[in-house]
């Protein structure tokens, strides 16, 4: 089985990270279109387009599926790639359903792209699923240039927050649901504002799950080890291909990814 799985960048891999997880035997080709990142401010119509490039692509690297890792991407192109190609194409809202599910008598944040919190998609999901209108939304653009220039640098990071959830604290909020693949790596930040009381919500379990119903693959019962013990054990695993922009990683980008990894792995359980 072969999985396609894309992003505007390397948000994406959070998704991939899950599957490495959840899923056996399983080959993966990743594909981050860093050459457009980031999408959060481009138009629905230039998304679309990035998106059918990079569907082509990969039904050309013959994937089975295709995960749009990417709930930007997923809101303004989903269903116009559903319904120019065949193949399963699952794609990534934010986890809004299951955030108030779960809820106590708080509040949710919802933490998107500019992009993913104007499209009519995640509108339409909060006013199904909002009834008591206890969502809040809350654009966080600067995180996906943090990730992306690899800036986990805590003054920076930090001097941003501040501002984005200034009077926000676990007295207010139950969960933030991180509606963008790129805000995971930031979960530890998070935790400075928001105590163990709050869950930080992400949708990639539920779309690596959402993948084996589609394609009706057994997940383990048992969470799978990743163990990248070092790049050479990565690059000779072989289980993924990564390319960046339609363009082979080279082996300094391959050293990135599994910093970026590492990171994945760490904060995983936040
Ligand atoms: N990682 C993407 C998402 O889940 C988009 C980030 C961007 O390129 O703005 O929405």
């Amino acid at each position: 089985m072969k999985i396609g799985i894309f992003d505007s960048g390397i948000g994406g891999l959070s998704v991939l990270h899950e599957a490495y997880h959840m899923l056996k035997d399983t080959e993966y080709i990743f594909y981050a279109d860093t050459d457009h990142v980031p999408y959060g401010s481009r138009t629905p119509e230039e998304i679309r387009h990035f998106s059918d490039d990079i569907v082509k692509f990969l039904i050309n690297e013959s994937c089975d599926a295709i995960i749009i890792a990417c709930n930007t991407a997923t809101s303004c192109s989903a269903k116009f790639l559903r319904s120019k190609y065949s193949l399963p194409i699952i794609g990534m809202e934010p986890a809004v359903k299951p955030a108030i599910e779960t809820n106590d008598s708080r509040r949710i944040l919802v933490m998107a792209t500019p992009v993913t919190l104007r499209e009519t998609k995640l509108k339409k999901l909060i006013d199904r699923v909002d009834e008591d209108h206890i969502v809040d939304l809350l654009p966080m653009p600067q995180l996906v240039n943090f990730a992306e220039n690899e800036t986990f640098d805590e003054d920076k990071v930090t001097e941003y927050l501040d501002k984005q959830f200034f009077n926000r604290s676990s007295k207010d909020y139950s969960s933030l649901v991180l509606g963008c693949t790129h805000f995971n790596y930031f979960k530890p930040y998070y935790r400075k504002y928001f105590d163990e009381t709050t869950s930080f919500i992400d949708g990639n379990r539920g779309t690596i799950k959402h993948l084996s119903d589609v394609l009706k693959i057994d997940l383990n019962d048992k969470d799978l080890v990743v163990d990248f013990k070092d790049v050479d054990d990565m690059l000779l695993s072989g289980n993924t291909t990564y390319y960046f922009s339609g363009r082979k990683a080279s082996k300094e980008e391959l050293e990135h990814i599994l910093r970026l990894h590492k990171r994945l792995e760490s904060v995983r359980k936040i």
